[in-house]
């Protein structure tokens, strides 16, 4: 009994610190973020590089990575893709924008 009355509590807590976390590593919000989930969370969570900081270049490379990974992309969302990736998730990232 107590052991699984405890694991009920220990999943409740677990829950109720989940949303803030969630919410801290969402994409920031910008012009491009709805292409850039679009695009990047078909194979994998957007959560595989929204924590990552890399320069435009280093964004192209891992953008043409995806794209050998087998991932489609028009040219205006790939132009629109990066733009975001290398602002919002670039070196120095601007302050997020008001939703
Ligand atoms: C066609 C499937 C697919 C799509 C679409 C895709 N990826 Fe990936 N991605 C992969 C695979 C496969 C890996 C390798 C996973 C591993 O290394 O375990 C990966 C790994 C990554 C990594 C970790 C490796 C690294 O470069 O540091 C990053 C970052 C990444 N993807 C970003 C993106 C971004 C940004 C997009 C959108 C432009 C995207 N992915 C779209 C398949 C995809």
């Amino acid at each position: 009994m107590c052991p699984n009355l405890l694991k009920i509590l220990c999943l409740l807590a677990f829950a109720a610190l989940m949303p803030p976390a969630v919410a801290q590593n969402a994409l920031p919000l910008g012009p491009g973020r709805d292409e850039t989930i679009k695009a990047c969370s078909g194979c994998h969570g957007t959560d595989t590089f929204q924590g990552i900081r890399r320069s435009e270049g280093q964004w192209e490379t891992t953008i043409q990575n995806m794209v050998n990974f087998g991932m489609t992309i028009s040219d205006a969302d790939y132009d629109t893709v990066l733009a975001y990736l290398s602002t919002y998730l670039g070196r120095t990232p601007p302050p997020a924008a008001s939703p």
